[in-house]
This record gives C-alpha cells, sequence and structure tokens, in this order.
C-alpha cells in the first residue's frame, strides 16, 4: 500500500484530497498543526467509511513538529511514498507591493515557502526509500510569472505582493528540486489546485474542492513516463493541464 503524507489537510483542498486518496486505496497521513483537530477529522472520515487515514501532527513553520512527524512515519512505515506540500496561507489583507511590511511578507513565505523546503528536505530520506517517489508543491496561478505579468488573463487585477511572491519563489524552488532529483524515479511538481471555493478565499472561488482535489491527485499518483519538473494548473483548459511559469 502507497502512503501519502499531506500537510494542512485538516480542511479544505487537503481534507477533501486526503479522502479521494483514501478511496483510491493509499494510506494517508493527514497533516494538521493541531493534532486535536486532525483527530476529530480522521474520526468523523472512519465514521463515513474512510479507512487508511491517521492524523498528524505537522507544523511546517516548527522544526521541531515537522521532526516528530517523519520519526513518526519512519518507525510506522520505514518509507514514504508521496508528499504532497498543501498547507498554505495567504497573508494580510490586502497585501500591496509598496506598502506591505517585510514581516508581514516574511510570515507567508514561512509557511509557503521556508515550510516547504524544510518538510521536503527532512522527508526526503524515506522518500528515496519509495520505488516511485512524488513530491507534489501546491502553487497558484498567481505564482505565474507570465500569467501574472498579462493584462489579458482573467485575474489580472488579483494580486497579492507576499503570497504571489511565496508561490513564484516555491514554483523556482521547485525547478531546482526536480532538477537535483532527475536521476531518480522522483517526480517533482507544482500544482495549482485552481481558484477553489475554501476558507481561504471567504468561499468566493468558482472551483469545488472536488475538483481541486482529484486534479492533484492527476498530476500526483503518476507513473514512471510521467513528466517532472511541471507547473500543472487546473485553471487551464486544456487537457494537459500545463500552465506557463
Ligand atoms: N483555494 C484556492 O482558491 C487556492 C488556489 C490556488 C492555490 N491554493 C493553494 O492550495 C492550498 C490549500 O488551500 P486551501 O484553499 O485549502 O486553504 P485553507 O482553506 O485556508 O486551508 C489551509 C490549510 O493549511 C493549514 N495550514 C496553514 N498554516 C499551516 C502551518 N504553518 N502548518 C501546517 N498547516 C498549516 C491550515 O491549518 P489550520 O486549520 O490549522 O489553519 C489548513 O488546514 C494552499 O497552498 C493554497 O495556497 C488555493
Amino acid at each position: 500500500m502507497q502512503t501519502v503524507l499531506i500537510t494542512g489537510a485538516n480542511r479544505s483542498i487537503g481534507l477533501e484530497t486526503s479522502k479521494q486518496l483514501s478511496q483510491k486505496g493509499l494510506f494517508v497521513y493527514l497533516g494538521s498543526r493541531s493534532l486535536a483537530k486532525g483527530e476529530e477529522v480522521v474520526k468523523e472520515l472512519a465514521e463515513k467509511g474512510f479507512q487508511n487515514i491517521k492524523a498528524i501532527e505537522i507544523d511546517v513553520t516548527n522544526p521541531d513538529s515537522i521532526s516528530k512527524a517523519k520519526n513518526i512515519i519512519e518507525n510506522e512505515q520505514g518509507k514514504l511514498d508521496i508528499l504532497i506540500n498543501n498547507a498554505g496561507i495567504l497573508g494580510v489583507n490586502p497585501q500591496t507591493a509598496v506598502e506591505t511590511s517585510v514581516k508581514d511578507i516574511q510570515e507567508v513565505f514561512d509557511t509557503n515557502f521556508f515550510g516547504v523546503i524544510s518538510v521536503t528536505q527532512a522527508f526526503l530520506d524515506l522518500l528515496k526509500k519509495s520505488d516511485s517517489p512524488r513530491i507534489s508543491n501546491i502553487t497558484s496561478g498567481l505564482g505565474s510569472l507570465t500569467l501574472h505579468s498579462d493584462p489579458n488573463w482573467k485575474y489580472y487585477h488579483v494580486k497579492a505582493a507576499a503570497y504571489g511572491s511565496s508561490k513564484s519563489a516555491l514554483n523556482a524552488y521547485t525547478i531546482v528540486l526536480a532538477y537535483e532529483l532527475r536521476e531518480l524515479p522522483f517526480k517533482v511538481n507544482v500544482i495549482d489546485p485552481g481558484y477553489t471555493a475554501t476558507d481561504f478565499n471567504h468561499h468566493s472561488g468558482p472551483g469545488s474542492v472536488e475538483s481541486a482535489a482529484s486534479f492533484i491527485i492527476k498530476h500526483t499518483v503518476t507513473d514512471e513516463n510521467a513528466p517532472t519538473g511541471q507547473f500543472y494548473s487546473n485553471d487551464i483548459e486544456d487537457e494537459t493541464g500545463i500552465s506557463p511559469w
């Protein structure tokens, strides 16, 4: 049975992704920065018939919490097949390039960028023990420099200086990570779930968590011929789902 860790999975897109992965027969570590919240969610899922989901405490900004989560998965599984770096925050609102403080921008980077790096580096040796390791970093269309500099893009006027920059940085990091792991059976990609109705945007997004999760899974649970170092977006309306960087 393949084992997956997904961060920020106690609600919204991460939770729905956990449900769909469980239905596909994977063992899911449902990451939650509050263990109590995660366990409550897992209890409710078990009552609805979802199997092989276990809550695990992981705050991506807390090295001690990451290391404890790694030790638990190492002791219980000895390896990790799939890491989905999903936890993310928007940060202060509004957030402008002109006025947002460095402190507020750093806070967003701590979760969306440095958090992903910390979790990825901590779990890399467990992922290397898998026959088909996958790392999916959850990004945003706002991280695409090509799209959000294009006045004709449908979300051109949606600007978030801290959030967008953190996702662009995540994209850049992922390209390098995929490159460094290219001789191993890794697939390392960034995936934009699309503008989705969640707590994140006060449920203003047009997309559903079901569509977001199935898109993430489609580009994560892949075979050995699948691309690595790619940017997929659920908001790109063609069958490839490939987004410009
Ligand atoms: N919704 C969209 O339209 C959209 C579009 C593009 C990309 N995305 C990306 O998709 C991902 C999920 O978004 P969402 O809409 O599901 O967001 P959400 O509803 O705000 O949920 C975010 C999740 O991340 C967790 N989290 C936040 N900070 C964390 C930390 N330091 N450590 C661990 N977990 C943390 C939250 O935990 P708590 O419950 O403890 O707060 C929650 O479980 C994010 O990376 C987001 O940037 C979303």
